[in-house]
């Protein structure tokens, strides 16, 4: 297939996808944002992972805000990612805490202030959460088209930490049409 006509097609899941999405209903929230807790935590625990990495929700993203508070309550470390300051289109992850601060980005986003005491290098996380836009059975991952993760991920076999992706169920699809760059995922837990 011609490289146009798959980003056509990526253009045109990605818009349908975060349509869907942005129409469920609070108490469909609510019932994924539990159920999508409990998988994460399971996955922690199986893995014996401390340093976690995790993102606020946006768009209509599964919510991470339970499971977050209860990563603060074991003791876990999570970090958030940062639009990196001077290397466009990577990702920083820096800590995040009940008492740090938070500001909209570029995109809206919420982030951490940039405070190099705070940074990790990404090497040193045990699980990467992603969130994204719509997800095949095979792990592919469609985000929303920045390819912050995709660089984030590259080579992640041969690093620490294991990317594993957060959806809602609406957002899987029978096959996404992938580019060279995308980094699949190693699993992808919805609900
Ligand atoms: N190593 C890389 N990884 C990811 N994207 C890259 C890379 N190098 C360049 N890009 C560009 O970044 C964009 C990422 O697009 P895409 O993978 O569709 O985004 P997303 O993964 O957020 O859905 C493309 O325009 C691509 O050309
Ligand atoms: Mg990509």
């Amino acid at each position: 297939m011609n490289d146009c006509l798959i980003s056509q097609q990526r253009k045109a899941i990605r818009k349908h996808i975060r349509q869907v999405r942005q129409n469920l209903s609070p108490q469909q929230q609510f019932e994924a944002e539990k159920n999508i807790t409990q998988q994460a935590l399971h996955f922690i625990m199986q893995k014996k992972a401390r340093r976690i990495g995790l993102y606020l929700s946006f768009d209509g993203e599964i919510s991470t805000k339970q499971l977050i508070e209860k990563l603060w309550q074991h003791e876990s470390e999570v970090y958030l990612p940062l639009l990196h300051p001077f290397s466009p289109h990577h990702l920083l992850f820096l800590r995040y805490q009940e008492n740090t601060n938070l500001v909209k980005n570029k995109f809206g986003i919420l982030e951490p202030k940039l405070d190099v005491r705070n940074v990790l290098p990404t090497e040193k996380l045990d699980i990467i959460f992603t969130p994204l836009v719509a997800f095949d059975k095979q792990g592919n991952r469609l985000g929303m088209g920045g390819g912050f993760y995709d660089r984030t991920l590259q080579n992640w076999q041969q690093k620490n930490f294991v990317p594993v992706g957060l959806a809602h169920q609406c957002q899987q699809v029978d096959a996404l049409p992938t580019e060279s760059w995308d980094i699949p995922l190693f699993t992808i837990l919805s609900a």
